[in-house]
């Protein structure tokens, strides 16, 4: 039963504050859907069960950032009118779900996820002390999907796998019980700069640990302070020296971030980035003048994000509302799920007595 309505869900564990490299792989483009008008539905899902699977000993630091994780996306720009924010650990029929998925997939095909694999030599797990919660996360992550029917997921690269596995496990669901379950698609960002944001270091991805991130929440100086220490190219010593673009933090954040208009307002002797990366490669552009650029054309979109944030802050009792609401919708929605899902595996016994006559005829026949 292909649901017809048009259903977003995507999700972030909430480990830490959200970033730049969220805004630009993944945040953006959720206002930008919400804003369409184009679906029937979006979700988004706080996945604080999912953190536990590599934080199990922490859960403290998952509740630090459960307000804050709600804080960014209010100061983004998510409508709570228009999107659902919840809770994944409020969410009951969550649980269920992947109970029931973890026996439609194997271990062998489990372990050939290569987002898992990469997250398990990060975080050093070999087999022996490899976390079954953790191992099995791709499969609770199809019972995220699945349970709201969600036709579409916007994220990253790095999600690919997930969605992948998703697919089959709907797939084997439906063949054996019946069709219930809508298969998936990923929707990946629009531009490749956007797939991924390197850290202010230099390093393939920001990340709390490297403390190479530029928060959402950071206040004018820090953002100045982190741009002027960051990561160009080695090689471009004086300023008359020709440089390099590939690999340079800079010009990777200015494909990101920056437009045309900001030319024209902050540095109108060039036309455009390309212009800019031109001079850079010949030599001549200094790393101050491109990074006092990027500078302002941070500030340019944190400002009103710094001031929708300050806002909210004043309101942290409805902030906590839109979540416990947002995750009591969702929990009510994908329980209608998971009774189709149970009506389908023929384990709904007590939602009426017919496995009472059905006992009668077995013990006739
Ligand atoms: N795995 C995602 C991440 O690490 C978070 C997530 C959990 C998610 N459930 C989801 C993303 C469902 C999309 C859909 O960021």
């Amino acid at each position: 039963m292909e649901s017809k309505k048009k259903i977003i869900l995507t999700g972030d564990r909430p480990t830490g504050k959200l970033h730049i490299g969220h805004y630009a792989g993944s945040l953006k483009r959720r206002v930008e859907l919400q804003n369409s008008g184009e679906y029937d539905e979006i979700n988004i899902l706080i996945a604080d069960d999912q953190a536990l699977t590599d934080n199990w000993d922490n859960p403290a630091k998952i509740r630090e950032n459960m307000i804050e994780v709600a804080l960014d996306y209010l100061s983004v720009g998510i409508d709570p009118d228009k999107a659902t924010i919840c809770v994944q650990s409020g969410i009951p029929a969550l649980h269920a779900l992947t109970f029931y998925y973890m026996n439609l997939v194997t271990t062998a095909r489990l372990s050939r996820n290569p987002t898992v694999k990469s997250e398990m030599q990060q975080k050093g797990f070999d087999s022996e002390g490899l976390p079954a919660g953790f191992f099995t996360y791709p499969v609770s992550q199809t019972a995220d999907i699945t349970a709201f029917n969600a036709t579409t997921v916007p994220a990253g690269e790095d999600q690919e796998p997930m969605i992948e596995q998703a697919r089959e496990i709907v797939r084997k669901f439906n063949s054996t019980y019946g069709d219930v379950l809508v298969e998936p698609e990923i929707l990946l960002p629009k531009e490749k700069a956007q797939l991924r944001l390197p850290g202010t270091d230099g390093s393939a991805k920001m990340s709390k640990s490297l403390g190479n991130c530029i928060y959402l929440s950071d206040d004018k100086k820090s953002v100045h302070d982190k741009v002027m220490k960051m990561y160009t190219d080695p090689e471009h010593i004086n300023i008359a020296d020709p440089g390099h673009i590939e690999g340079n933090t800079v010009f990777t954040y200015l494909d990101a971030f920056s437009c045309e208009d900001q030319f024209k307002e902050y540095l109108p002797e060039y036309s455009c980035l390309e212009e800019m990366k031109e001079h850079y490669k010949k030599g001549g552009l200094g790393d101050v003048k491109c990074k006092k650029f990027l500078i302002k054309v941070l500030e340019d979109f944190l400002s009103p994000i710094r001031e929708r944030r300050a806002e909210w802050q004043k309101k942290i009792p409805e902030v906590y509302d839109i979540l416990s609401s947002g995750t009591r919708h969702a929990a009510d929605e994908t329980d209608e799920t998971l009774s189709k899902v149970r009506e389908a595996m023929k384990i709904d016994y007590f939602k009426d007595d017919s496995i009472i006559s059905e006992w009668n005829s077995f013990i006739n026949k």
